[in-house]
């Protein structure tokens, strides 16, 4: 790590309380006092509200650069929200509508937005010649086979038969995105950043799969904990993400990256005891075996956010290697940190929202589930 990296991930006494407590979407995060960046960049993000946008426009104008975004006005900003207004606004639509991107000048584009090769062809093709970057976010669900434990960059992707196909689904977002990596590269030859997050967690999550577990937890109890403790766990927090991105810009680092934490191998069973290091009440957990959970239609990621059991392909799933993007300077918040400030995210939401979380498993599946448990052939373990 370079001295002037390491500068600036220094944390300051600054508490959260300084910075709006209680306003809805805020991150009640300990702030880092963030130096400027040498060089002022001009930056634009393509999908720039939502949860990993305004992560990213929070550092980009911590460093000192300046940002446009762009989106269709449908999407808010889960967090930051008043920065994010603060920001250059343009509206268009990836889709069929990007005239707005057109006769301007960027250091670097961030692409959020895109999952389908011809939107990357449209709007690198129509910037390759007015921005020096493009970094792309693309996504670990790009590899042919998540087997292998320790895949790295170099790994095959996943390829589609039909590649003008842009129906989004489980079984075409991987190679789609594949494609538009490939995309990015072909306009932007020697200067493309390729950044492949694995699980984005952290404040400001819109899909509450991570977010399940610290609340979880803090509720107590018996908590019901899938297959063995053993079982390994990735996930990338947005902050974490977001600084590596902007890094990769100023470094302009071009290449391939996964995007992929924690820095050290982590178990299912570190992630909950990791999680409940920062609550304070009375819990238990209950490892429920993968057979079983199957059988009683618990899924894995939906109804188990972070887990998938290691077998049947997926041994490498949460087992990728993270050296490379270590070594251009990613780096990461302590789990306790995520974990913490996820959860005084989700207390900001409004109740009707935290009411119907979109994942994992409600209080009375989860009981119902636990109860056939200890009363199986075989009584608890
Ligand atoms: N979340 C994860 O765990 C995860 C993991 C790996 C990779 N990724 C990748 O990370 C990227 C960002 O994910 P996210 O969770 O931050 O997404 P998000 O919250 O859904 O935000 C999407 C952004 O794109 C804009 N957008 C969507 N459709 C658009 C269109 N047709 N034209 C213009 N703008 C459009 C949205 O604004 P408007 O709706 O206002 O247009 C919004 O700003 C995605 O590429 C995703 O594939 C996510």
């Amino acid at each position: 790590m370079t001295t002037s990296r390491r500068e600036f991930l220094q944390v300051t006494a600054a508490a959260g309380g300084a910075l709006g407590l209680g306003m809805l979407g805020e991150v009640h995060a300990q702030e880092r006092e963030v130096p400027k960046a040498e060089k002022p960049l001009r930056i634009l993000i393509l999908g720039g509200t939502g949860f990993t946008g305004p992560h990213q426009i929070h550092y980009a104008l911590a460093r000192g650069h300046e940002v446009t975004i762009f989106n269709r006005g449908r999407t808010e900003p889960t967090v930051h929200r008043e920065l994010v207004a603060q920001v250059e606004q343009l509206t268009g639509d990836r889709d069929d509508n990007i005239e707005a991107l057109r006769g301007r000048e960027w250091d670097a584009v961030i692409d959020n937005s895109a999952s389908i090769p011809r939107w990357v062809r449209q709007s690198a093709g129509l910037l390759k010649d007015s921005v020096e970057l493009y970094l792309f976010t693309s996504s670990l669900s790009v590899h042919a086979d998540n087997s292998k434990i320790g895949i790295t960059e170099d790994d095959p992707v996943a390829t589609i038969d039909d590649p003008t196909v842009e129906e989004i689904t489980g079984e075409t977002y991987g190679a789609l995105k594949a494609l538009c990596e490939q995309e990015a590269r072909d306009a932007f030859p020697d200067r493309a950043i390729i950044v492949r997050p694995h699980l984005i967690v952290g404040p400001g999550d819109r899909s509450d799969r991570w977010t399940y577990w610290p609340v979880r937890v803090e509720r107590g109890g018996e908590v019901m904990a899938p297959g063995e403790p053993t079982d390994p766990t990735q996930y990338i927090d947005s902050r974490d993400l977001a600084e590596f991105d902007i890094h990769l810009i100023e470094q302009r680092a071009v290449g391939t990256y996964s995007a992929v934490g924690p820095l050290a191998p982590l178990s299912m069973a570190e992630l909950l005891f990791g999680m409940r290091a920062v609550v304070s009440n009375e819990i238990c957990f209950t490892w429920v075996d993968a057979d079983f959970l199957a059988e009683h239609e618990v899924a894995p990621w939906a109804h188990m956010p972070a887990w998938i059991p290691p077998r049947d392909g997926f041994q490498g799933f949460s087992a990728f290697d993270n050296s490379r993007a270590v070594g251009a300077g990613l780096e990461y918040r302590p789990l306790a940190v995520t974990a913490k400030d996820t959860l005084d995210w989700w207390k900001t939401l409004p109740e009707e929202r935290r009411a119907s979380p979109g994942a994992g498993l409600d209080a009375e599946r989860e009981r119902e589930v636990l109860a056939a448990w200890h009363g199986r052939e075989g009584g608890n373990r």
